[in-house]
């Protein structure tokens, strides 16, 4: 699985510390979407689906989330509670996030603009997309 967490640059001050992402730097992708997720309700999960162009980085800004990705083979889970650390997650993975904590922010960053089409929604079909190397 080519999914991998990076650690971002740590700019440290005692004003404040400061992190930042670039594209096709920290991130291997061009930027061309952002969102954010907060105020999930404890228990809650998100996600639940693969996507077959869209790329993404994921960052908990605050408080802290697992991400839990799967390329049909195996299932890995990242754990995310620092600000300075993203999770790339490449296109044709399934994902699902949960474990959310109080006030977690996650963001993040997308290579396409949002497309209902890009979404696998049902796991059964994500397995048999990727048998037939569709995803
Ligand atoms: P979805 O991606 O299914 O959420 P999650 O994977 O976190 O459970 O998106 C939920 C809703 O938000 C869905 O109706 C589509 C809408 N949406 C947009 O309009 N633009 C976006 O960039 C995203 C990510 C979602």
């Amino acid at each position: 699985m080519d999914a991998r967490i990076i650690e971002l640059p740590k700019i440290l001050d005692n004003r404040g510390n400061l992190s930042f992402v670039e594209n096709n730097k920290q991130i291997p992708f061009e930027i061309k979407r952002t969102y954010w997720l907060y105020d999930v309700p404890g228990g809650e999960s998100r996600g639940g689906h693969a996507y077959k162009e869209n790329a993404e980085f994921i960052i908990a800004l605050s408080g802290s989330f697992d991400v839990v990705l799967d390329d049909g083979k195996e299932r890995k889970k990242f754990s995310l509670n620092r600000s300075y650390y993203g999770l790339y997650v490449p296109k044709g993975l399934w994902r699902e996030m949960d474990n959310f904590s109080t006030n977690a922010l996650a963001l993040e960053l997308g290579s396409t603009l949002y497309d209902k089409e890009d979404y696998v929604y049902d796991y059964d079909q994500f397995l048999k997309m990727k048998s037939h190397g569709e995803i």
